[in-house]
């Protein structure tokens, strides 16, 4: 089978979006794309390529365009994922045909995803690295304020629209290496229900954050201007924390933040991206 044989699904077609919505959860038994389409969430920055067998996607590789920011630089670049095969047709070669395809889709420039400890050894065989990622955090003493900061309900088209335009206009979270403009990648999350609460800590400043065995998680942060987070802390949390941890590289929100180890939960792999020496965290939100 050759790469014109596959199936490139886009914002505009609904009918096959509801096919890869179809082939997803037959690989990835707990991910759902179903509400995060209804949500009207797919745009022109996401497409499929995948291998079609009476009328079902059987393998797929799933190309988000990204605005990345390197060092401050920003750049065009691809992210992969929902990449796989449903079982009965793996060994066949399918996954490198729909590979192939995006692969090509994304030309010269770069690509990154995040694997699954089961397929380490996959991506290598498409000319991608793994690169390390870490872990920040802080040691800080929270109380709970008794009120939380009020939370925003993304089942809202306006609270999507308000959260697509902040991740548009406002600060990156990070730019050693992060991303702009991943709004509609962090609706998925939500659709999902895989994200923390969203609150909003000012009119002009939303953070994915929630407390967890005692440690406070910000998982992504879209604002207009950065800001002292410290006295904002305690409308974030229910409970007494000691310590808060990020979903990105707090260089911009918490200058001298520890790095606490690598993160050995992400897998990054990247294919004509130069990056930094150094610890970073890309984003968490901005994964797909
Ligand atoms: C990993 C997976 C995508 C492979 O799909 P597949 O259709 O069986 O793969 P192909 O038959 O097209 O194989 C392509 C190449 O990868 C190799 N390969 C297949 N599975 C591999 C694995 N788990 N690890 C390393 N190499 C693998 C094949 O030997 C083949 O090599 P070659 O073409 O260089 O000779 C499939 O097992 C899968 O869907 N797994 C579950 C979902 C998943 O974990 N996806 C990755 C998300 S990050």
């Amino acid at each position: 089978m050759s790469t014109s044989q596959v199936v490139v699904i886009d914002h505009r077609a609904a009918e096959l979006q509801a096919a890869f919505c179809e082939y997803v959860p037959r690989v990835f038994r707990t991910v759902d794309f179903r509400r995060w389409c209804a949500w009207g969430e797919w745009t022109d920055e996401y497409r499929t390529f995948g291998v079609m067998d009476d009328g079902r996607v059987v393998a797929n590789a799933s190309v988000s365009r990204m605005h990345v920011l390197v060092e401050g630089r920003e750049v065009v670049a691809y992210q992969l994922g929902a990449v796989g095969c449903v079982p009965e047709r793996r060994g066949q070669g399918l996954s490198r045909v729909v590979m192939e395809a995006a692969l090509e889709f994304c030309g010269d420039a770069p690509v990154l995803l995040f694997a699954n400890k089961k397929v380490l050894e996959f991506y290598p065989r498409f000319g991608f690295a793994p690169r390390e990622q870490h872990e920040f955090g802080v040691s800080v003493s929270v109380e709970p304020a008794g009120v939380l900061a009020p939370e925003v309900d993304l089942s809202e088209a306006r609270a999507r629209e308000e959260l697509v335009a902040l991740a548009a206009d406002g600060v990156a979270v990070t730019e050693r290496f992060g991303a702009r403009r991943h709004g509609h990648i962090a609706t998925w999350y939500a659709a999902a229900n895989f994200a923390r609460p969203l609150r909003k800590l000012r009119d002009d400043a939303w953070v994915f954050a929630g407390v967890e065995d005692g440690v406070l998680h910000i998982e992504d942060l879209y604002a207009r201007e950065v800001f002292d987070l410290r006295p904002h802390l305690s409308r974030l949390v229910d409970q007494p924390v000691k310590e808060v941890r990020f979903g990105f590289t707090p260089e911009r929100w918490w200058p001298g933040a520890d790095v606490v180890g690598e993160d050995t939960e992400a897998d990054l792999f990247v294919r004509n991206l130069k990056l930094p020496t150094g610890p970073d965290r890309f984003p968490v939100m901005a994964r797909t």
